[in-house]
C-alpha cells in the first residue's frame, strides 16, 4: 500500500489517536461480519429477531442459542496481524484509545490495553433480572440457564438493539474522539449509531479522519484518507511505514 507522505509524517508526530473498530477487523480471524450479504451473521434473520430485549422476551432460547453458537465460534478464534498492529501502535502513541464495537475480546487477547468495548463482551453472562454476573453456566441445557441468586434468565453481557450503550464507555469514547488528532475507522460499516457518530465528532473537532476498510462505506466521502483492503494487511504495513518496525 502506498501511503501519502504527508499522512505518514502527521501520524509519526501524533500524540493523541482514537481508533474505532468493527467486525471487519476480526474477519481475518475467521469470524463473520454482520452485514455481508451472503454469509453475514444477520443474513438469515433480522437483527431485531436475535439481538433485542423484545426478542429475548419472545423467544429467550433462540436468542440464547444464537449467542452460545457465536461464543463457540469465538472460542477458537485468535487475533490476526491487524489486532497485533494496533498493539504496536498503542506502544508508540502517548494517548491511544481503542474503541471497539466487537464483542469477541480479540483486541485485549492480542494485548491492547486501553480498550473500550462499546457493545460489551460475549464471553460474559449476566442475569437479565438482577444483573449478577454468572461464573459458569450450561450452554446445552433445555432452557435458558437461570441466575443462581434470583432465578432470572441469564443473558449475554452485550448491548442489544434498542438498549443504551454503557454510559462511562460511551463518554470516554466521545471524549477520545473529540480530543484526538487522528481518528481511524477500521473494518466497520459505520451504519450503527452512536458509534458511527464518533467519526463525525472527531472531524468536527479538527481531527484527521482515516478509514481502513475492505470496501467504501457511507463514511468514505467524508474522510481525509481512505485505504481500501484487508485491515490485517494494511495495518501492519502502516506500522512498518510510520515507525519502521
Ligand atoms: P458490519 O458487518 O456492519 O461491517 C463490517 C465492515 O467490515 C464492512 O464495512 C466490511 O466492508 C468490512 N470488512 C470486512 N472484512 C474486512 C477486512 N478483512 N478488513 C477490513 N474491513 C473489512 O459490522 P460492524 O460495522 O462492526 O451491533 O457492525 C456494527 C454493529 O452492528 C455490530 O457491533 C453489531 C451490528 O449490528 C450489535 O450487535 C449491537
Amino acid at each position: 500500500m502506498d501511503f501519502p507522505q504527508n499522512f505518514l509524517r502527521f501520524l509519526v508526530s501524533a500524540s493523541r489517536v482514537a481508533i474505532l473498530t468493527g467486525a471487519g477487523v476480526s474477519q481475518e480471524s475467521g469470524l463473520k461480519t454482520f452485514r455481508d450479504a451472503q454469509t453475514g451473521l444477520w443474513a438469515q434473520y433480522k437483527p431485531e429477531d436475535l439481538a433485542s430485549p423484545e426478542a429475548f422476551v419472545r423467544d429467550p432460547k433462540l436468542v440464547w442459542d444464537w449467542y452460545a453458537w457465536r461464543r463457540e465460534a469465538i472460542k477458537g478464534a485468535r487475533p490476526n496481524p491487524g489486532h497485533y498492529a494496533l498493539v504496536e501502535m498503542e506502544k508508540r502513541i502517548p494517548e491511544f484509545t481503542l474503541i471497539t464495537q466487537n464483542v469477541d475480546g480479540l483486541h485485549r487477547f492480542a494485548g491492547s490495553q486501553n480498550v473500550l468495548e462499546l457493545h460489551g463482551n460475549i464471553q460474559k453472562v449476566r442475569c437479565s433480572q438482577c444483573g449478577t454476573f454468572a461464573e459458569t453456566w450450561d450452554d446445552d441445557s433445555e432452557s435458558v440457564p437461570a441466575c443462581e441468586i434470583c432465578g432470572g434468565a441469564l443473558r449475554p453481557d452485550v448491548v442489544w438493539f434498542g438498549e443504551s450503550l454503557p454510559r462511562d464507555g460511551l463518554e470516554s469514547a466521545v471524549n477520545a474522539s473529540r480530543s484526538c488528532q487522528v481518528f481511524f475507522s477500521i473494518g466497520t460499516s459505520g451504519v450503527v449509531q452512536p458509534a458511527a457518530a464518533l467519526a463525525h465528532a472527531a472531524r468536527n473537532n479538527g481531527s484527521v479522519v482515516v478509514e481502513i476498510n475492505a470496501e467504501p462505506t457511507p463514511l468514505t466521502p467524508t474522510v481525509d484518507f481512505a485505504f481500501h483492503g484487508k485491515s490485517g494487511v494494511i495495518l501492519p504495513e502502516l506500522v512498518r511505514a510510520v515507525w519502521n518496525s
